[in-house]
């Protein structure tokens, strides 16, 4: 019985990952509207980041996490791990 329960359980932590993913993506986004625009839609200077395909921001943030540069943006992609780097990139190709 107690085996039964702890599958279950495991079953149900499976199932639930996924969505907490998704859900870490949009709250790991909120960060960035600070300087890209409320939503990502930027009304200034700065891109506006909602809506891109989520591969071309996955690449854009890969590629300044690898660079040495010491600019604002290089310094925000390293603060991410790859999988927050993901959820990040796939919350913000569904704003529209
Ligand atoms: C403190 C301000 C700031 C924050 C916070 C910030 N960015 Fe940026 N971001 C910039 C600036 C400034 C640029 C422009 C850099 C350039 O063009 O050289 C930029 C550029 C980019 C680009 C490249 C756009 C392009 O078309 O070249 C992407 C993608 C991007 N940011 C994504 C994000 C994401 C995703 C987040 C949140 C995880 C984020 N940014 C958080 C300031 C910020």
């Amino acid at each position: 019985m107690t085996g039964y329960r702890y599958s279950a359980a495991l079953a149900l932590l499976a199932l639930a990952a996924p969505y907490a993913a998704a859900d870490n993506g949009a709250l790991l986004a909120s960060q960035c509207y600070q300087c890209h625009g409320p939503n990502g839609r930027s009304k200034g200077e700065i891109d506006t980041i909602a809506g891109k395909s989520a591969s071309d921001i996955y690449g854009d943030m890969r590629e300044m996490q690898q660079k040495p540069d010491v600019d604002i943006m290089h310094a925000q992609a390293r603060i991410y791990t790859d999988a927050e780097l993901r959820a990040i990139a796939n919350y913000l190709a569904t704003l529209r």
